[in-house]
């Protein structure tokens, strides 16, 4: 069979990713073609994830899929037939990661030829993505974006024929309802209520690998909330890029987020949580429904990226500094005791150490119980990658490591409050240093160890914390 007959041959253009039409988007069921049932059966599949809820939440529909085509899942490496990585584009060393991986397994090719290695997710999306693959990673069989996900049977099928798939779609994106899932936790689960973003930040990729804001019909949401419910999950996580966009591109109705946080309080599912907001577009309506309580949990993460109005202005954030504060106390009347995370990312182009110094700033005002740091990293198609940054990388490092100094600090206070009190914690299961120990996580979102009494993987119990620490708190069931 030749190795270089392509069933499809799509590749990614930036161009066409950066555009934003009026068109409807697309709503479809997804069903498998009579012709790719059972053609998984006999064969097994190993699925590496990288990156944010939104590729884990990926990975469980495309498990879901392949496993409605009989294939089975293995952990260890060397015994999959397919091997597929979906991989994130946010920063460079995710990527080159993963590279790193797709040359490892090169050498698994030699003992098992017929081992079939596929990339798909973020990283595909792509342009210089595309180009080094061809050049320097020809065995990879089947590559392909986030856009169609619910082409896998094909895929997987044309290249266990003996073909190779590069499928790769630039297009803003559609829907597709009733891919199977295969939930990875018994008793979390993602949902996604949108996909896409339209922000366009002049340093994030995100807009141009996942097309633009669409979102799922709150019925839709609702139905798979209460089955989950129903099912025996404890928790969801609803999902988007921006979350607080939601409902902006229904043409139908006025809906938006906070009346989805208002129609799922009323459902039968303990506990909501949500990522990622847009400090632009959460409004008032939202920080009102957080505070009905309830089954909604006190946390929020709200990534900030830059306490200088100068470098947020450059970041195409779209609000200040004095913005950010207004929506945080207002977040911290509303919803006492709140615990609010954040991302920063340090030494954007032109960031001086006045402007940085801002940042640290921020982050004593608002005493974020925890934060993501990152350095800048430029991507290619984004605005900002051309950009001049004069910093040497000892100075990037220097203020990633002064910033995270005040972060934990900040955190450890957050953590602190807890000592004394008693927490309600999803339990998760065997505490990860000391298997006496069970673990999870408390409203908000507190990961805590504890001396079980009667409790067990999936339950909700209450936890007396006695000691807090950076990372976690220290607790004994009551
Ligand atoms: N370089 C560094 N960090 C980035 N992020 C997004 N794009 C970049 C980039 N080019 C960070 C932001 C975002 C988080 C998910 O990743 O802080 O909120
Ligand atoms: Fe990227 Fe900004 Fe969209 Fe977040 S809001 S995904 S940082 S473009």
């Amino acid at each position: 069979m030749s190795n270089n007959t392509y069933s499809k041959l799509i590749e990614p253009s930036i161009k066409d990713a950066r555009k934003r039409r009026k068109e409807e988007i697309k709503f479809s069921i997804f069903d498998i073609n009579p012709k790719y049932l059972n053609f998984g059966v006999g064969k097994k599949y190993h699925l590496k994830t990288y990156g944010c809820q939104g590729n884990l939440s990926d990975s469980e529909k495309m498990a879901g899929i392949l496993e409605a085509l009989g294939f089975i899942a293995t952990d260890i490496e060397t015994e999959a037939d397919f091997v597929l990585f979906n991989t994130c584009a946010i920063r460079e060393n995710a990527e080159e990661r993963v590279f790193g991986e797709l040359g490892r397994f090169q050498k698994f090719l030699k003992q098992k030829p017929d081992m079939i290695i596929g990339i798909c997710g973020c990283m595909p999306q792509e342009e210089k993505t595309v180009r080094r693959l061809k050049k320097s990673f020809p065995y990879v069989k089947v590559v392909f974006g986030t856009h169609n996900i619910s082409s896998l049977p094909e895929y997987v099928y044309d290249a266990f024929n003996g073909q190779k798939v590069v499928e790769v779609l630039s297009i803003e994106g559609n829907i597709v309802e009733n891919i199977p899932v295969k939930r990875d936790h018994p008793a979390k689960a993602w949902v996604d209520i949108m996909y896409g973003c339209d922000e366009f930040c002049t340093y994030c990729i995100v807009p141009y690998t996942r097309g633009k804001e669409r979102s799922r019909k709150p019925e839709s949401i609702i139905e798979e909330v209460e089955a989950l419910a129903k099912a025996g999950y404890v928790e969801v996580t609803l999902l988007g890029q921006n979350v607080n966009a939601y409902g902006k591109d229904f043409t139908d109705r006025e809906y938006g987020f906070a009346n989805l946080l208002e129609d799922l309080n009323k459902t039968n599912i303990k506990r909501i949580r949500y990522t990622t907001s847009h400090p632009r577009d959460l409004d008032l309506a939202t920080i009102k429904a957080m505070a009905l309580g309830g089954n909604i949990m006190p946390n929020l993460h709200l990534p900030v990226q830059s306490g200088n109005n100068e470098v947020l202005k450059r970041m195409n954030r779209k609000y200040t500094k004095e913005e950010y504060m207004e929506k945080i106390n207002l977040l911290k009347e509303y919803v006492p005791g709140i615990s609010i995370t954040t991302d920063i990312i340090v030494a954007f182009p032109g960031e001086t150490e006045e402007q940085f110094q801002d940042t640290v700033e921020l982050v004593k005002e608002v005493e974020f119980e925890g934060a993501f740091t990152f350095i800048y990293s430029p991507r290619e198609g984004t605005p900002a990658a051309n950009y001049e940054n004069l910093l040497t990388e000892e100075q990037k490092h220097d203020r990633l490591n002064r910033l995270n100094d005040v972060v934990n600090a900040h955190s450890l206070k957050g953590q602190m409050r807890f000592e004394n009190q008693v927490v309600e914690v999803l339990v998760e299961g065997p505490s990860k240093n000391n298997p006496e120990l069970l673990c999870g996580y408390s409203e908000h979102n507190k990961l805590v160890n504890f001396t079980p009494k009667n409790a067990k993987v999936g339950d909700l119990v209450k936890v007396k914390i006695i000691k807090a620490y950076s990372w976690h708190l220290l607790g004994e069931e009551l």
